[in-house]
């Protein structure tokens, strides 16, 4: 078996990860529905411009041992590795809501994932298919320990980047749909004064059973 080597990362409160492996940027004009104020989001696109990063998250992950690529090569290859990276979540908001990313279940449901908040001030939305919605808030040397079966979103509650460093199960995956096909999460963090608040999502349908499409 070939062994992956360990390997030193640098992590910088403002979100650069030394020894990355992979980037991934998630543009303004790419969050069409994620809003619920979609006429808004068509005014940020048009003012800021599609191509503006909403969002950046830098990973390190080891390659798959054998050379293959799929969820099952991982699993046979490389079980048990780790996802770690940091996001950087730009500040604003849309309508009433304030700057978020577009949220997921883990595709294998009970995988868990830590965020710890670098720099910032945001809030992350948490959620479970069966009706419990909780926020928790997150300023720097604060972290979340998300339990598996939540769905899960970053929000950016303050004027500056909002910077997690995470890590999750290697083999977790992301299913981004159970959010979209529910008609958005249960809750919206929306501005409230000088503050922040969660509210019902009138448009929210419900989550589809874990995991299935
Ligand atoms: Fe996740």
């Amino acid at each position: 078996m070939d062994l992956a080597l360990p390997t030193r990362l640098t992590v910088a409160t403002d979100g650069t990860l030394g020894g990355a492996t992979r980037r991934y940027t998630k543009l303004l004009g790419d969050l069409d529905g994620v809003y619920r104020d979609n006429t808004a989001w068509q005014a940020a696109v048009a003012e800021q411009g599609a191509e503006s990063i909403a969002y950046a998250v830098d990973d390190h992950r080891y390659p798959d041992q054998a050379g293959g690529t799929g969820r099952d090569q991982l699993a046979a290859d490389n079980a048990g590795a780790l996802i770690v990276g940091t996001s950087t979540l730009q500040p604003g908001i849309v309508g009433d809501e304030y700057a978020m990313t577009r949220g997921h279940l883990h595709a294998i449901a009970d995988r868990a994932e830590l965020y710890h908040c670098l720099s910032g001030h945001g809030v992350m939305l948490l959620e479970t298919v069966d009706g419990h919605s909780e926020t928790v808030e997150l300023r720097p040397g604060e972290a979340v320990n998300v339990p598996g079966h939540w769905i899960h979103r970053s929000v950016n509650v303050g004027d500056e980047p909002f910077v997690t460093l995470f890590c999750y199960a290697a083999d977790a995956g992301q299913d981004y749909g159970i959010i979209a096909d529910a008609g958005g999460m249960r809750s919206l963090i929306v501005r409230d004064g000088d503050s922040w608040a969660a509210v019902p999502n009138p448009d929210h349908i419900g989550y589809r059973a874990d995991g299935k499409a």
